[in-house]
């Protein structure tokens, strides 16, 4: 079966990474998108955004994929299973997902902010002492030297078109589409789990709690990344092939 997941922030969430918009919890809670996550902010003060980062990328450094993440690189070997994602987590990847794309980029690549140079890899990790207010000053591009920038998608940016033609390929390939743990707010990559049943897709949203999505969607599951994929992987396991049935 032609499968194609999609996942935000919840999917990372019982591995202990915060979403963004979960009440009391999520990032957006705690901090100021406009401030940590624009390019503005970050051409303002690199040192608060990249301190931040590092802080996020710590964060997953020392998180491990949980069996949802586990689950879908396991049905990936069995079935067509692409992995689109939103998260700029490494945690698909370090459960065996390959080629994942990420629409919003990834936490563990870094470029130059003027000539987009790529940054050596891990540069969010390497040891600086941070400032009291975490502020920490990014390194320097090798090339031009102006400052090194997460390789992440900024609120007002563009995402990157391979990353794009990728997802809109792969949702228009599915016969299932599984749209786990996104609230559903942030286009365009909102308009993905649309573009899967435009195209005859069954969509399957995985969240606790309802979304703009649900009222589309042809099943939601109120249940948790980790116990939806397991029980969708249950049922492929067990011969069901018809994507509506399996999902109901
Ligand atoms: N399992 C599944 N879903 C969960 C879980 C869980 N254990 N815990 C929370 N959720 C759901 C929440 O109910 C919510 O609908 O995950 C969703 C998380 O929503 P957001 O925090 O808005 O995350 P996301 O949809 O990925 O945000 C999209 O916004 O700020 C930008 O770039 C950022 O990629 C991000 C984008």
């Amino acid at each position: 079966m032609r499968i194609v997941a999609l996942t935000g922030a919840g999917m990372s969430a019982e591995s202990g990474v915060p979403t963004f918009r979960d009440a009391g919890t999520g990032l957006w809670a705690r901090f100021d998108p406009q401030a940590l996550a624009t390019p503005e902010a970050f051409a303002a003060d690199p040192a608060r955004v990249w301190g931040w980062y590092r802080w996020r990328a710590a964060g997953v450094a020392a998180a491990q994929p949980h069996a949802g993440h586990a689950g879908l690189a396991r049905l990936a070997r069995a079935h067509a299973l692409r992995v689109v994602t939103q998260n700029v987590d490494d945690l698909h990847e370090r459960a065996g997902s390959r080629e994942v794309v990420h629409l919003h980029g990834a936490l563990f690549t870094s470029r130059c902010s003027r000539c987009a140079q790529p940054a050596a890899p891990e540069p969010l990790l390497r040891p600086a002492r941070a400032g009291d207010d975490g502020r920490v000053p990014p390194p320097d591009c090798a090339r031009c030297g102006a400052p090194v920038r997460p390789g992440v998608v900024w609120f007002g940016e563009a995402l990157p078109s391979a990353a794009w033609d990728a997802a809109v390929a792969a949702v228009r390939e599915a016969e299932l589409a599984i749209v786990v743990g996104t609230s559903g707010l942030v286009q365009p990559a909102a308009s993905l789990p649309g573009l899967a049943a435009a195209a005859g897709a069954a969509v399957l949203e995985i969240n606790p709690t309802p979304t703009p999505l649900t009222a589309s969607a042809t099943a939601s599951w109120r249940c948790s990344a980790a116990e939806g994929v397991q029980r969708l992987a249950a049922r492929l396991d067990a011969g069901e092939r018809d994507p509506a049935a399996l999902i109901s």
